[in-house]
């Protein structure tokens, strides 16, 4: 509300139910904006905010409480708990808002909301504005300005608090464990949907809502489609599995990848090529340092991957004709990390200064992760075949602090030897 300044309003919607199949609703999540704002958790609801209005600057519209809907689907707040429990200054059952809310707007001259999202409250709200501006003669002053709401909130949320941080944490703890779990657990023949079942279970066990995405378990050449979530295969015994999940815990995400042999040793053309990744996302995560830009660690990730597929005689010709020509990119197709937070791959900008854009630095409190990979697809005859089909990503979840990066995710193994005696114990 300080940055919005008096004179303003924000309209914040939170998320809908979604039909998974007729009678049957994809377990709702909150619009992790309205979460980061209010924590108020329930479907149709609506945040508003106006600085400085007297009788209450903070307002949530809500389902009314109603005795035979709450017994069928659950507590409702209600307007009374919205004040009681979440703090709103007013709240208002949700089926009033339309005779309510063009009062609030009337009178204010900046508007804060994201158009797009919700195309029938857009044309809703569009309408009231349209409405206030023909009473403009008769002295009702018209908002002059609608502003995207959503970005002054992401930018919010690239950095997070201490208790933000304490969460994540929390999040990667159990994420982590749940890996272990599966790398204790693995042997060939087994399916790769029996290691995702493992992982799920503790991220449940642990009180983790669900995963934070749809969990990747890719064995052998799987491990070459980037978002693999079928995850029906048997596991074969020469072959890695590459696993990446993590858990949802109390609103934020982790996102962990490892990529272990099935057997429970590397074989030496698989070593060769997670010596080259782990390298990479070593020197990747030492660049995540205040004052280094956003790129930097890709940089770094990019110039180990070359080299050491230059090195295997997989790429042709120098490190720099290389990254110049993008040869690199059969092999290493997407970047080296994003934002983490509420959403896995969170809100905030990546670059500042809109036209002549260039990367953000980094700043205390940023989290991002880090997730090199090297891909050799199965049908790939450029290759001699001993390499084809082997897929490896590994990835660690980074808080950007100003004694340097630190890891959210070390509780599960990425050394080689480690990981060998894990699975051997
Ligand atoms: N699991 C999604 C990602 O790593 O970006
Ligand atoms: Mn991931
Ligand atoms: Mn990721």
């Amino acid at each position: 509300m300080r940055q919005m300044g008096e004179g303003s309003i924000a309209i914040l919607p939170g998320a809908h139910e979604v039909v998974r199949s007729r009678d049957t609703h994809y377990p709702f999540r909150q619009d992790s904006n309205l979460d980061y704002l209010t924590g108020f958790p329930e479907p149709e609801s609506m945040a508003i905010f106006i600085p400085g209005r007297p009788q209450g600057e903070f307002i949530i519209f809500c389902r009314d409480k109603d005795r035979s809907r709450e017994i069928w689907d659950g507590f409702r707040a209600g307007p009374e708990g919205a004040q009681s429990d979440y703090g709103a200054d007013d709240a208002f059952p949700i089926s009033d808002m339309d005779d309510i809310l063009p009062g609030l707007i009337e009178g204010r001259e900046k508007v804060y909301y994201s158009m797009g999202s919700h195309p029938d409250f857009d044309t809703k709200l569009l309408n009231w504005i349209n409405h206030i501006r023909a009473q403009s003669r008769a002295g009702v002053l018209p908002p002059g300005e609608i502003i995207d709401l959503e970005h002054m909130i992401h930018e919010m949320r690239v950095i997070k608090s201490t208790a933000e941080l304490g969460t994540m944490r929390k999040a990667g703890k159990i994420s982590a464990e749940a890996h272990c779990k599966a790398l204790r657990a693995c042997k060939p023949g087994m399916f790769e949907y029996q290691l995702q079942a493992l992982i799920e279970h503790e991220f449940a066990d642990k009180g983790a809502a669900a995963p934070a995405y749809s969990s990747i378990v890719g064995g052998g050449q799987n491990a070459c489609i980037l978002h693999y979530i079928e995850n029906r295969a048997q596991l074969k015994d020469g072959d890695l599995v590459l696993i990446d999940a993590g858990c949802e815990y109390q609103g934020y995400a982790a996102d962990i990848t490892r990529t272990f042999p099935v057997n429970g040793r590397y074989s030496d053309e698989q070593k060769a090529i997670y010596d080259i990744v782990l390298e990479s996302q070593k020197v990747a995560i030492e660049a995540c340092r205040i004052g280094n830009t956003y790129n930097q660690p890709h940089e770094e990730s990019l110039r180990v991957i070359v080299e050491g597929l230059i090195e295997l005689k997989l790429l042709k010709g120098s490190v720099e004709e290389s990254i110049e020509k993008g040869s690199y990119k059969e092999f290493y197709m997407h970047r080296v990390g994003h934002w983490l937070g509420m959403d896995v791959h969170d809100a905030g900008d990546y670059k500042v200064d809109g036209a002549d854009s260039s990367w953000r630095e980094f700043e205390s409190g940023m989290v991002t992760t880090v997730e090199p990979g090297i891909y050799i697809h199965a049908d790939n005859k450029k290759v001699a075949a001993k390499w084809r089909g082997i897929g490896i990503r590994i990835e660690d979840d980074i808080v950007i602090k100003k004694n340097g990066p630190e890891s959210m995710t070390s509780g599960v193994p990425k050394e080689i030897d480690e990981i060998e005696h894990l699975m051997q114990a």
